[in-house]
């Protein structure tokens, strides 16, 4: 599998593929590097055969019921830890459609199981809610959550493990 752990030296790569994906959700190299020291067991790296860094994935403990605020460092994990959240997960156009971000999302659900975590939560944005159904997810309909900095159509899934 071409997803590895990611390196401090994988953050500007990272950064540049995170900026030309998301124009619309603008996040700091800072607070990405704050996201990789908070939880690196979360955070991989898409290297292809090639040697391009090709697609991310950002992920870490979070509680249930809250969202981190879009480019706001976490500042660590919340002593209450009780769900895995699913950050961002965003693969480079040319190398979609081979089922790299499919592999990463049972990749972490594994992970997380194993950590002890029975739920997976994300914001789905860009139009991907249809991606996270068939990856098991589906909309928190019980509780409010503050998705404002992510823009009023942002989803809140969960995916129990
Ligand atoms: C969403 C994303 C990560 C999927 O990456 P990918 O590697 O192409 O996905 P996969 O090859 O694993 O696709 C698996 C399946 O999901 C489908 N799929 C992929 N992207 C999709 C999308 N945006 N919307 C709906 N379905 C999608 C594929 O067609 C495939 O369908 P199938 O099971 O019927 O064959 C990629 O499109 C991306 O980087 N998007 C921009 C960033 C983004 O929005 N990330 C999610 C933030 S919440």
């Amino acid at each position: 599998m071409p997803w590895r752990p990611m390196t401090v030296a994988d953050l500007p790569p990272v950064f540049t593929l995170a900026c030309a994906i998301h124009v619309d959700f603008f996040e700091a190299l800072e607070v990405m590097a704050d996201k990789l020291a908070a939880y690196p067991a979360g955070c991989l790296t898409l290297e292809t055969a090639n040697g391009d860094i090709s697609g991310y994935a950002v992920s870490h403990p979070y509680a249930r019921g809250r969202v981190p605020t879009l480019n706001h460092p976490l500042g660590g994990l919340p002593a209450d830890a009780d769900i895995y959240y699913i950050h961002d997960i965003a693969i480079d156009t040319a190398a979609r459609g081979q089922r790299h971000a499919e592999a990463v999302v049972e990749l972490l659900a594994a992970r997380a199981r194993a950590a002890g975590f029975r739920e997976m939560r994300l914001l789905s944005v860009n139009n991907s809610g249809t991606f996270w159904s068939r990856r098991g997810f589906g909309r928190v309909h019980d509780e409010l959550v503050d998705v404002s900095s992510y823009g009023q159509d942002a989803t809140y899934m969960r995916r129990f493990l």
